[in-house]
């Protein structure tokens, strides 16, 4: 039997209906703060995702020669292809610009648990805007994209400008691979590498830096960065906010395009690929060919939040299944269609089976049924039955709507 592609999921009529209410939750927030959707193609140019981090991250993406020869990619993430799309499209609209997408990612992983090939995020970016209270914005839409999915998770924001800092000596083709071991948390790498390149004196500093939890702390080590007033105000008005965050300087995001403020997000209860959001400050447009833009975003892991958030997702939703005899089968196709009119999810049979057989099959997904034989025919009423509760009445159309439309979900 033919699988599956490795890395990629199936999903369930269950499990999607779980996965589109969190979505829809997580659309709502979006458009409320202002978030207009976006979309991009699936594949790009290959060059967009290695102008920044070069040929190197090709190992990690789905690469193809299309017909005509040109070099192509499945798309890692969304960031680059928004910014790719600002320019083609929309270079001249005023600023900023809120965007979000929600949107499949392709990565050539080892795939394990809440790590995929083809995965989901729910990401945004904010274009044209580089101010504290801009920083704050995107920190504020993220913490309530997530509180709205119903996960529980903790807030980490760092800045880049805190590892450079220490790191201000080394050119920056150096900086990142220290900064790639940082994001990895690699300290046994760290050691080494900064040991080959005779730097070993700095991994006290850097060790040191990733314990600080607090804009005083970090500043004992680091010194005055030049950023250092901006942080300050961002983190004054999340405080002024009321935003639970942790300061972590440790933050070193593996992308290569961030530039000031980065933070992340980790889900509870989750284990090894616990971080369910990341983003930050960067600045992308200059590399494809267009005018620098300062810009700041983040996407959310999907298919993480789901897994942490397991069965308490969202409960199925109720259905009616219209059980009939075969002298009750018109009355019942059109009580199908009222319910479905008022928005219920009806079932009617197309089996022939008996009243029974009916009932039983219905029982497997329906909270009620409604049973039309010739006594309902004939005086246009349904026998509704309460599957849970197992009551049974026979009550006029609209009286049979209004019940099983405030009802609440199966429980
Ligand atoms: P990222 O940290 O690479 O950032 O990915 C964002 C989130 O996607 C991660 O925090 C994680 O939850 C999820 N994720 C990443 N890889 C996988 C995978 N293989 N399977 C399942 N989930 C995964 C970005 O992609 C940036 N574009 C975020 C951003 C937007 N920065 C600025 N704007």
């Amino acid at each position: 039997m033919i699988q599956k592609p490795r890395g990629t999921r199936d999903f369930l009529p269950d499990e999607m209906e779980q996965r589109r209410a969190v979505e829809k939750r997580m659309r709502d927030v979006a458009r409320c703060w202002g978030y207009r959707e976006v979309c991009t193609p699936e594949f790009e140019e290959l060059e967009l995702f290695t102008a920044r981090s070069g040929d190197g991250i090709i190992e990690e993406m789905y690469v193809f020669e299309d017909k005509g020869g040109r070099m192509m990619a499945l798309r890692p993430e969304i960031t680059a292809a928004v910014q790719r799309m600002y320019l083609n499209e929309a270079r001249v609209t005023p600023k900023p610009l809120r965007w979000c997408y929600f949107a499949d990612c392709f990565r050539y992983e080892r795939p394990q648990k809440g790590r995929y090939r083809q995965f989901w995020q729910f990401g945004v970016e904010l274009i044209g805007a580089d101010t504290p209270v801009a920083d704050a914005e995107v920190i504020m839409l993220a913490r309530d994209l997530l509180e709205s999915s119903g996960v529980s998770f903790s807030l980490h924001i760092g800045h880049l400008g805190f590892m450079k800092a220490l790191l201000s000596d080394m050119d920056l083709k150096e900086q990142r691979i220290l900064m790639r071991y940082l994001d990895k948390k690699d300290y046994d790498g760290l050691k080494g590498h900064l040991g080959v390149s005779g730097s070993s004196d700095l991994y006290n500093s850097l060790t040191t830096l990733l314990e600080c939890r607090s804009l005083d702390e970090v500043t004992e080590i680091t010194g005055k960065i030049p950023e250092y007033e901006r942080i300050e105000e961002t983190f004054g008005l999340l405080d002024e906010l009321e935003i639970r965050y942790s300061v972590d300087p440790g933050i070193a995001r593996g992308l290569d395009y961030y530039t000031g403020m980065v933070f992340e997000a980790f889900a509870d209860n989750l284990g090894a690929e616990n971080q369910i959001l990341g983003g930050g400050a960067y600045r992308l447009a200059h590399l494809f060919g267009g005018d620098d833009v300062p810009s700041s975003g983040f996407a959310i892991g999907f298919d993480r939040v789901m897994v942490s958030l397991g069965d308490s997702a969202g409960k199925p939703e109720r259905v009616v299944g219209i059980v009939y005899t075969p002298e009750g089968r018109a009355h019942a196709l059109r009580v199908a269609r009222a319910f479905r009119e008022a928005g219920c999810r009806t079932e009617t049979d197309i089996m022939g089976r008996t009243i029974g057989a009916q009932i039983t099959h219905a029982s497997k997904s329906a909270q009620f049924v409604a049973i039309i034989g010739s006594r309902e025919q004939e005086s246009g009423t349904v026998t509704l039955k309460d599957l849970i509760s197992g009551e049974q009445r026979q009550l006029d159309l609209p009286s049979a709507i209004h019940e099983v439309v405030t009802s609440g979900p199966r429980g």
